[in-house]
């Protein structure tokens, strides 16, 4: 019998973030481009009287942001699934946590997508793809896209997801911030910045046609990415700003904010010149500066015990 089950799931970078002026739900209309990176989280479920989580993270984590109770996004997650089954059951989770807490990175979303696969294959329940996807979109705009992974487009409000053909390898330097930016907040302030932003938001076709078409050292696509929250972000965070011009000025290719912020992505040609941004940002006194790359696969068992 499987005693416990561990899932990964993969931190998220939008190679476009296109925003739409606020809906009547409060949410904004998104046309996104979706992709994973090889930083990630682990999620062990193990099954318990009652519901419980645990964390394990190096010091570089803030703990304090991360819910230790019931509002915690696995609990949430645990317990949709099982009422979609209508099973009464609880489980325990350890969270292995190295993707940065409200850093833009979808790490709370990996989180919950890594739940639902690992207690639908520790309960032996067999939910449907569709399903799965389903209640992933109960639990935020970003959880389908944590189960799917690769490279993805995104629309509606970010959960509706259609997977993109992508055999390209790219090197990325993540700069996480000391501390998070909440994610409404960001919104907030698009919506202030952006007054006469558009009903409906567009496809981005020529990034759509560089990753259909790839340059080999990604100097087309880095020219294409955008992000509609940086402005947002750089408001909230003027040294964001700074910190963007400096690892351009060190060799990346660009430098773009993840999502709502205010993790630091910068693409570079290749891994040599990823580890020379990288050195340069921590001379510089960034504490902690890392390198991944994307994309990799979605949210996946990696052990039953
Ligand atoms: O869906 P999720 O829980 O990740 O969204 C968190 C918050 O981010 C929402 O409550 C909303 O304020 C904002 N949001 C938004 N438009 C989106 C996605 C998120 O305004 N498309």
């Amino acid at each position: 019998m499987t005693h416990s089950v561990t899932v990964r799931a993969a931190a998220k970078v939008n190679l476009h973030l296109g925003v739409g002026r606020h809906r009547p739900d409060g949410f904004h209309p998104l046309s996104t481009v979706y992709q994973t990176l090889s930083l990630h989280d682990d999620v062990t479920v193990t099954t318990c009287p009652r519901w419980a989580v645990d964390l394990v993270c190096e010091d570089d984590i803030d703990r304090d942001a991360f819910p230790m109770g019931e509002e915690n996004i696995v609990v949430r997650a645990g317990r949709l699934l099982a009422t979609h089954h209508g099973a009464d059951r609880a489980a325990e989770f350890t969270v292995r946590k190295s993707i940065p807490i409200a850093g833009g990175l979808a790490g709370g979303s990996a989180d919950a997508a890594a739940a639902l696969v690992a207690l639908d294959r520790l309960w032996d329940l067999q939910t449907s793809d569709d399903d799965l996807l389903a209640l992933a979109a109960q639990l935020g705009s970003d959880v389908p896209f944590a189960l799917v992974g690769g490279t993805a487009l995104g629309g509606g409000r970010g959960e509706v997801v259609a997977p993109m053909l992508d055999e390209a390898t790219r090197w990325w330097v993540v700069v996480p911030a000391r501390t998070g930016l909440s994610t409404p907040v960001v919104y907030r302030r698009f919506d202030d910045l952006c007054p006469d932003a558009p009903d409906e938001v567009t496809l981005p076709e020529e990034l759509l046609a560089a990753l259909a078409y790839p340059d080999p050292d990604n100097r087309i696509l880095a020219t294409l990415m955008r992000n509609d929250l940086e402005p947002a972000a750089i408001d909230l965070r003027p040294e964001l700003g700074e910190l963007i011009e400096a690892g351009e000025r060190a060799g990346a290719l660009r430098g773009i904010i993840s999502g709502s912020g205010p993790t630091c992505m910068f693409l570079c040609s290749d891994r040599g010149s990823a580890d020379r941004v990288r050195t340069t940002l921590l001379d510089a006194g960034h504490p902690r500066v890392l390198v991944a790359l994307g994309p990799v696969s979605g949210t996946h068992v990696v052990e039953y015990v």
